[in-house]
C-alpha cells in the first residue's frame, strides 16, 4: 500500500469504548498548535498500519473541527487484519501515518432536508454529516439500526441532538425484544419532498436501499459502502499498456490488474482492494474496463476513462493506462 503521496503524521491522542467491538480514536497533530488539513462532512482518512496494511476510516467529528480526526472502528470478525489491528496493536500516543482527508461521500449542502440511514458502524460518516447540517440549519432525520442498543455507538453524540429544531432520530434495535428490521420502503416513502437521503453500513441494508429509492432523483440518493458486493476480475487473459513508462504487460488468469501492476514493479496508490475506497484510481486512455468497483457511478462507468485497478479488469483484449 502506498499513501505516500499525502502523507501526514498524527498523534493517537485517546482510545474510547464506544459499544460492543466499536472502538474509537482521536488523532491529533504532532504539534498541537498546528491545525489538521480541512475536511468535509461524509470524507474519510486512509490509516498505514505497522503491517504493510492501509485502511479508510470515515471521519466522525464536525468538519469544523481542525484540532483533530476521529474515527470509530468496528472490530470485524470477518477482517482482513486492518480492525484487529487498529483495536489491539494501537496505543495512546503512538504515532501514525494518515493520508490527506478525501471524501467519496459528500453532502448536498443546499438541501432542504437531510435523511440518514444508518446500519452499525455506518454511523461515522453521517455523525459529521448531522454536525454539518446543524451548522448549515438544515433539518435532519436519523434512522439508525444495530443488532442491540449494546452495539450501537455513538449513542452520547446522536443524543446531544435531542430535542433541537429540526432534528428526528429513531433508533431500531432489531434484535431486541420486539425489534423489526428498519422498513425501508416506508422510511423512504415517507421523506419530505426534496429531501436528501444518506445511507451507509453493511452490504444488505445498502442493496436494500437501492430497491427502496430506486424511484427517487438519482441526484437526491447517496450512499457509501464499506466492503465489496462483487468478486474483484482475476480472469486475466488480456494486455495493459503503460502510457507513461511505455511498458506493456499481460494480465493472466487468476491475477487482478493490481497484481499484475505489482508483480511488473508499478505499484499505484492502493488502500482497501475492495473497490470501495477509491485510491487506485487510475486514468484509462484507451480500453473498455471491466467495472467492479463501488466508488463510480453508473455514468463515471460508462465513459470509461478512469478505473480502479483493485479490482476491476478488462472486457477488451487490452487497456491503456496513464501510468
Ligand atoms: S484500493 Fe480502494 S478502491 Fe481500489
Amino acid at each position: 500500500m502506498t499513501i505516500s503521496e499525502s502523507a501526514l503524521q498524527v498523534r493517537l491522542r485517546a482510545i474510547t469504548h464506544e459499544a460492543q467491538s466499536i472502538l474509537s480514536f482521536e488523532l491529533v497533530p504532532l504539534d498541537r498548535n498546528e491545525s489538521l488539513p480541512a475536511f468535509s462532512a461524509g470524507a474519510h482518512i486512509d490509516i498505514q498500519l505497522s503491517s504493510g496494511l492501509s485502511r479508510s476510516y470515515s471521519l466522525l467529528n464536525d468538519p469544523q473541527e481542525s484540532h483533530r480526526y476521529c474515527i470509530g472502528v468496528n472490530k470485524d470478525l470477518k477482517s482482513r487484519g486492518g480492525s484487529k489491528q487498529m483495536h489491539e496493536k494501537l496505543r495512546p500516543g503512538d504515532i501514525l501515518t494518515v493520508s490527506h482527508p478525501k471524501n467519496l461521500f459528500p453532502m448536498n449542502e443546499s438541501a432542504s432536508f437531510n435523511v440518514f440511514i444508518a446500519g452499525g458502524i455506518g454511523i461515522t460518516p453521517l455523525l459529521s454529516m448531522m454536525a454539518r447540517s446543524k451548522a448549515l440549519g438544515i433539518p435532519w432525520r436519523l434512522h439508525y439500526a444495530t443488532r442491540t442498543r449494546a452495539h450501537a455507538g455513538f449513542l452520547d453524540v446522536i443524543a446531544s441532538y435531542e430535542g433541537q429544531n429540526g432534528v428526528e432520530i429513531h433508533l431500531n434495535f432489531d434484535q431486541e425484544p420486539g425489534g423489526q428490521m428498519l422498513n425501508l420502503n416506508e422510511l423512504i416513502a415517507k421523506m419530505p419532498t426534496g429531501a436528501h437521503v444518506y445511507a451507509c453500513g453493511p452490504v444488505p441494508l445498502l442493496e436494500a436501499y437501492e430497491k427502496a429509492t430506486a424511484a427517487l432523483p438519482p441526484e437526491s440518493v447517496h450512499r457509501e459502502y464499506f466492503s465489496s458486493i462483487d468478486v474483484p476480475a482475476n480472469e486475466g487473459g488480456y494486455s495493459v499498456s503503460l502510457a507513461r513508462r511505455h511498458q506493456t504487460i499481460q494480465i493472466i488468469p487468476g491475477q487482478t490488474l493490481l497484481e499484475g501492476l505489482i508483480a511488473a514493479g508499478v505499484e499505484p496508490p492502493y488502500s482497501c482492494q475492495q473497490g470501495v475506497c477509491g485510491t487506485c484510481e487510475v486514468k484509462v486512455l484507451e480500453g473498455i474496463p471491466d467495472h467492479r468497483d463501488l466508488v463510480l457511478t453508473d455514468s463515471e462507468k460508462a465513459a470509461n476513462d478512469r478505473m480502479m485497478v483493485c479490482c476491476s479488469g478488462s472486457r477488451s483484449a487490452s487497456l491503456v493506462l496513464d501510468l
